[in-house]
């Protein structure tokens, strides 16, 4: 009979302690100690290949020059903004971790993704549906006659990896990590002390077999993936699957990936027949209109590498009580309120009184500081009332003294919104030093201060 241990841990970071304590010393929240009883490990219970030599075969250095990996490790998915926000395809034997909030499209997508890979073999672990409901989804999507798929409602990894020896899949997911409980580990499953066991153990099949894992993992309120933070660390790859559940535009982000760029990002359309791939983003972010509106401005941005161009919406009315209201849709309001300080201080615009509310389109969190003069050139076009021609865009930083800062990648910039037939693009006056002006159709301006914007525009 194994000796029961128990430990506290902390539900936020995953910190373990012998004893209770108020305050986490590794993250310093408070009040997150749970006991968890950890039980020995029992040798009777199965493990993934328990005991086999190569878990105990210790390695030898070897010199950098002579260690080779092939490129062609990757597995390419139909779907292409997948491929991307991995960083070029699945790569053998890593795992995978998606978060998201609850009714997102997670399982959605994992399952997908499991049905385009004609002739691959998919193992579908799922702990929170039946198979019927899994079925059901599935014929949502679309025929699956070619998908070589199997669904395993399971949450015991020692089950899970039974099946896994007998059917050889070369691609497993998991819906979800925080379903799983591992026999080696009393407490309950997804609590700190399981997903951190479950994870290590598919951790380990995943290296040792060769077959790529993804992990589907639930959120906690704040956006957080659920479970300790060292589940992030433990995997290769973290995406975060985002969008506001009232739009139809999903968006798929790297926050981690030791195979990639961890900037890289998808955007997807939630339909009735599944997640479709958007392949110009530009075109859904602009909202159609003929005729210019005043407080709307269009930035030229970079996500990742690819640059989109999106629509900046401001709205600057009086306030009607004593404090103005500050408010920011995916875009940071600190940022929002520092840009609104300058205008006041270095323009001389009275904002102090006004309700300032500020909307990025298509429900997309930019933190590309490129948007800066877009946003100041909405809040003023509101503010005078004064409309900006539908052809115009921007692309700078705007700095704490009113003056326009230079950005990075302005050519790939400049190229999009020639692309997407833009007219005129304001840039940082830094910025045009060593670009051709030539070799463009649009029209370049460059700026060194916003009052100078301002007057070009509005005279
Ligand atoms: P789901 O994948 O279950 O979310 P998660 O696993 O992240 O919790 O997504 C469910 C939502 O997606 C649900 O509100 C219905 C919607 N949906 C569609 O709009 N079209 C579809 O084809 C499918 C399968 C789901
Ligand atoms: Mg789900």
């Amino acid at each position: 009979m194994a000796k029961t241990r128990s430990a506290y841990f902390c539900q936020s970071c995953g910190y373990e302690s012998a004893k209770w304590l108020g305050k986490c010393p590794s993250c310093n929240s408070w009040n997150t100690f749970v006991e968890e009883i950890i039980e020995k490990a029992n040798t009777s219970v199965p493990d993934w290949k328990a005991g086999s030599t190569s878990t105990q075969r210790s390695n030898k250095p070897s010199a950098i020059h002579e260690i080779t990996y092939s490129e062609q490790s990757r597995l390419i998915t139909p779907d292409k903004e997948f491929n991307r926000v991995l960083g070029g395809g699945i790569v053998a034997g890593s795992m995978v971790l998606i978060g998201g909030e609850p009714g997102i499209g997670k399982s959605t997508l994992m399952l997908q993704i499991a049905l385009n890979l004609p002739g691959l073999k998919v193992l579908y672990i799922s702990g929170e549906e039946s198979d019927q409901q899994i079925k059901m989804r599935a014929e949502r999507i679309e025929s699956f006659s070619k998908a070589n798929c199997y669904i395993l409602t399971e949450t015991s990894t020692q089950n899970i990896f039974k099946q896994i020896e007998i059917l050889q899949p070369e691609l497993v997911v998991v819906d979800s990590i925080q379903t799983l409980y591992s026999a080696h580990i009393e407490s309950t499953p997804g609590s700190v002390s399981q997903v951190r066991e479950c994870t290590a153990e598919l951790l380990r099949f995943a290296k040792e077999s060769g077959t790529p894992v993804f992990l589907i993992g639930h959120i906690t309120k704040d956006g957080m993936i659920a479970g300790p933070k060292i589940l992030e660390h433990m995997v290769d790859t973290v995406l975060q699957f985002e969008g506001d559940r009232h739009h139809v535009y999903r968006i798929l982000r790297a926050v981690k990936n030791r195979f990639g760029s961890a900037s890289e990002l998808g955007i997807y359309e939630m339909q009735g027949s599944g997640l479709r791939e958007v392949s110009n983003p530009s075109e859904i972010l602009l909202s159609q209109r003929d005729e210019p509106l005043s407080g709307i401005t269009i930035s030229a941005m970079l996500e990742g590498l690819r640059p989109m161009l999106i629509e900046t919406q401001a709205l600057v009315s009086v306030s009607a009580y004593g404090t103005p209201q500050r408010s920011a849709t995916g875009f940071d309001t600190k940022r929002m309120n520092m840009l609104l300080a300058v205008l006041e201080k270095r323009c001389g615009f009275k904002l102090s009184t006004k309700d300032v509310f500020l909307n990025i389109a298509g429900g997309l969190r930019v933190e590309d500081p490129a948007i800066d003069l877009a946003v100041v050139v909405a809040i003023i076009s509101s503010h005078e009332d004064m409309p900006v021609g539908t052809k115009v865009c921007f692309a700078a930083e705007v700095g704490l003294s009113g003056e326009i800062r230079a950005v990075n990648r302005v050519e790939q910039r400049i190229a999009e919104a020639e692309k997407l037939g833009f007219e005129q693009i304001f840039i940082s006056k830094y910025n045009k030093k060593g670009l051709d002006i030539s070799k463009y159709q649009i029209e370049i301006v460059p700026v060194a201060k916003v009052e100078e914007v301002f007057h070009l525009l509005f005279g």
